[in-house]
C-alpha cells in the first residue's frame, strides 16, 4: 500500500509548478546548467527519463542544483527502482503500472507518479492507494475530452498528463479540475542544449511557468 508520506510527497512535487519538464539529457555536462535555467525559469520539479546511458549521473547532479526537485523518468523495473534512489531521485515516474514496480516504490518509500490510461487501471491504483496519477500517452489516449469524462466517476484522483501536451493545449489541461499539473518535453529541446543555450531554456521555463494562471 502506498505510504501516507509518499503520496503526500508526489503531490506536493506536482503542486510545485504547472509543468513538469520530461527530460531526456545524453551529456552530464548539461545536468547542472539544464537545471538551473529550469529552476530559474519557474519550474523546481524535473523529470529525468532513463533513457540514456547518462541519466543515473545527470540525475545525481541535477540533485545538487538548489530549488531542484529531481524525479526519474521511465522508471519500469524494481531495478530501476533501486537505482534512482542511490542516484538521489526524490520521486520516480512510469508509463504505467506493475505489481513489481508499486511494491518495489513501496518498499524504499520512493513517492510514485504511476501511469494509468483509463478508468480501470486508475481505479486499481486508487485502491492501492495512489491518487495522483499522470495520464499517459495524454493526447493518444483521449486528451482534455477523456480527463473531463474520467472527472465524473473519479473526482478523487489527480492526473499529469504527458504524452503530446505542448504549449498550445497545456492551458486547456490545466483548467480542469482534475489535473494537477502536466508535463512536456518542449521546454528542453534537444538543440537548445547542444547549443548550451540555457537562456533560451529558461525564457521556455518561464512562459510554461505562467501557464494557467
Ligand atoms: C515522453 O514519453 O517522452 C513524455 O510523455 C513526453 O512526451 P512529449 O514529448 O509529448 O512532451
Amino acid at each position: 500500500m502506498n505510504s501516507q508520506f509518499s503520496r503526500d510527497a508526489i503531490r506536493k512535487t506536482c503542486q510545485l509548478a504547472p509543468i513538469v519538464p520530461v527530460l531526456v539529457v545524453h551529456d552530464v555536462a548539461h545536468a547542472r546548467p539544464l537545471a538551473q535555467a529550469l529552476v530559474d525559469g519557474g519550474l523546481p520539479a524535473l523529470e529525468v527519463t532513463l533513457r540514456t546511458p547518462a541519466a543515473l549521473e545527470v540525475i545525481a547532479e541535477m540533485a545538487a542544483v538548489p530549488g531542484a526537485v529531481v524525479g526519474a523518468g521511465t522508471v519500469l523495473t524494481a531495478e530501476d527502482i533501486r537505482a534512482v534512489q542511490a542516484a538521489g531521485a526524490q520521486f520516480a515516474v512510469s508509463p504505467g503500472a506493475t505489481d513489481a514496480l508499486l511494491t518495489a516504490c513501496e518498499t524504499v518509500q520512493m513517492p510514485l507518479l504511476p501511469g494509468a490510461a483509463s478508468a480501470s487501471e486508475a481505479m486499481v491504483l486508487l485502491e492501492r492507494g495512489y491518487d495522483v496519477l499522470k495520464l499517459f500517452p495524454a493526447e493518444a489516449a483521449g486528451g482534455v475530452t477523456m480527463l473531463k469524462s474520467l472527472g465524473g466517476p473519479l473526482p478523487q484522483v489527480s492526473f499529469c498528463p504527458t504524452g503530446g501536451v505542448n504549449p498550445t493545449n497545456a492551458p486547456d489541461y490545466l483548467k480542469l479540475d482534475n489535473v494537477i499539473c502536466a508535463g512536456g518535453s518542449w521546454v528542453a529541446p534537444q538543440d537548445a542544449m547542444e547549443a548550451g543555450d540555457w537562456k533560451r531554456i529558461e525564457k521556455l521555463a518561464c512562459d510554461a511557468s505562467g501557464i494557467g494562471s
